[in-house]
């Protein structure tokens, strides 16, 4: 009979049955008269045995590793005991190579393996991807971007597609980069946060998937100079509000909401099994931590930071010990910002999501709403601002309330000593019927690490962007 043509996920119904199946070959194990290949075509993985005749014309030179073909034969259920992926195996009875791959053996085994260097692994990132581990991790990353998708739909929230080259920022001038647009100045966007807020008063909450760029110097397990940002954001609501939709327990809820999705489909359920088996999902609500406990906390703990000159440029001393110039370490104070290694302690040793606010208005951006004073109180002025820090990568989160009066916010562009007159848009917003609104942007490449259980967020992203590596 005519085979059925099939992806390797939908064979289950087609048991019993002639089948032809493209893909590549994922391994090969020859067994005398026998040859057993698993073969490989993105939905999944397929065994496929070739016997007697169909051996006899195998041909070495192009049935080998990573060499595509199409495979045709009966599809037979195999029993319980020798496992087969998805519990059944193609008989064939008919072969032919579509692609050969000489050297794809050398490749894959030689120069493609645990020990490889990591430079090496990122020049063959291309290869890398047809590794079971990273394909894992980006099945894994579509998945969560549909739960991300339907949870918020089910909270009616509008996607839009924001731009990417923009002449305004964000996050500060120091991470910009910068372009020549048609003889103006112009940037890669940092955040789509700005032209989200413009669709509130026409389309009401709303999101985007959208690229940002960040010309960071950082060389860290979770920086990227192109990264994944999920952004939202909510009109006429509250700081606490906006700390519950982003957690679980209120109105709204985006993470726990959305992890409970992926734990419900067996698919990516198992994906994750496989990633990151011990994965249990964070219990709620989430710990909630002023800035100014934090700090406490760090010193409490003796986790202490770099000094800095009045420049900026962190002081060192030379160990006695290794001879080595060491930084050397204060105790951190109110005002400080908490920076990477700190925070990576803090949520190691508490070991659950914590819910950081409050961070004081000089360390954060323009845009950020300030909490309002209570009499005689002392200290910074702090913002509504709010990060949520996950075990073993940090901040996945950074969210805040954002200025929603027209004198307040001249009043901040003058004081960060941003020029207006590009921002007419973002101010106009102000002017023409304010709100008070929040949101956040979700970094879903550290998501993914969190999730997944990876070492790094390079491990999260397609093709990733670091200083310095802009191939394959
Ligand atoms: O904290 P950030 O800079 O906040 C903003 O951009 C806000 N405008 C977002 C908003 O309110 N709409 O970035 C938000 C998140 C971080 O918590 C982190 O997860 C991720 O983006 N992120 C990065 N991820 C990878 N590499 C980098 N260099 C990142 N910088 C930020
Ligand atoms: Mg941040």
């Amino acid at each position: 009979p005519q085979p059925v043509k099939a992806k390797i996920v939908k064979l289950e119904s087609l048991r019993g049955q002639r089948v032809r199946v493209s893909g590549w070959v994922h391994r090969r194990r020859d067994q005398q008269e026998i040859m057993f290949i698993v073969l490989r075509d993105g939905t999944g993985y397929l065994q496929a045995v070739l016997t007697g005749n169909t051996t006899k014309t195998y041909d070495a030179v192009t049935l080998q590793l990573e060499a595509s073909v199409e495979l045709t034969g009966t599809l037979k259920a195999v029993p319980e005991g020798q496992r087969a992926p998805g519990g059944h195996e193609l008989v064939v009875d008919y072969w032919r190579v579509l692609g050969p791959a000489p050297g794809a053996e050398e490749a894959f085994t030689n120069r493609l393996n645990e020990q490889s260097d990591p430079s090496i692994l990122a020049d063959l990132r291309h290869l890398v991807l047809r590794g079971e581990t990273a394909s894992s991790v980006l099945r894994l990353r579509a998945a969560l971007l549909s739960a991300f998708r339907a949870s918020y739909a089910e909270h009616d929230f509008l996607e839009v597609t924001t731009p990417c080259l923009v002449q305004t920022q964000v996050e500060g001038g120091a991470t910009l980069f910068k372009l020549d647009y048609y003889g103006q100045p112009a940037f890669l966007t940092q955040s789509s946060q700005l032209y989200l807020e413009t669709c509130l008063p026409s389309l009401g909450d709303v999101f985007c998937v959208q690229e940002s760029f960040r010309a960071e110097n950082s060389h860290t397990r979770r920086h990227l100079s192109e990264y994944t940002h999920l952004e939202a954001e909510l009109a006429f609501i509250t700081f606490d509000d906006l700390m519950s939709h982003i957690e679980a327990i209120a109105r709204l809820f985006i993470i726990c909401e959305t992890v409970d999705k992926l734990l419900a489909n067996p698919v990516t359920a198992a994906l994750i099994k496989t990633l990151n088996p011990n994965f249990t999902p964070p219990s709620r609500p989430f710990m909630r931590m002023s800035y100014g406990s934090a700090i406490a906390w760090l010193n409490e703990h003796k986790i202490q930071r770099p000094a800095e000159d009045t420049d900026g440029n962190v002081i060192t001393k030379k160990d006695e010990v290794t001879g080595k110039d060491e930084p050397v370490m204060v105790d951190h104070e109110v005002g400080d910002d908490i920076a990477e290694a700190a925070e990576r302690q803090m949520t190691d040793i508490i070991g659950t999501p914590i819910f950081l606010y409050g961070f004081p208005a000089e360390l954060k951006a323009f845009y950020m709403q300030k909490m309002p004073r209570k009499e005689g109180e002392q200290g910074p002025i702090c913002t509504e601002s709010c990060d949520l820090l996950m075990p073993g990568v940090g901040e996945i989160v950074g969210g805040s309330m954002r200025i929603a009066d027209m004198e307040e916010l001249l009043a901040a562009y003058k004081r960060e000593g941003i020029d207006s007159a590009p921002y007419y848009w973002f101010t106009d917003q102000r002017k023409y019927g304010t709100c008070q609104h929040g949101g956040y942007g979700l970094g879903v490449e550290r998501f993914l690490a969190w999730l997944a259980n990876r070492y790094t967020v390079r491990e999260c992203s397609l093709y990733p962007r670091w200083p310095g590596r802009a191939t394959p």
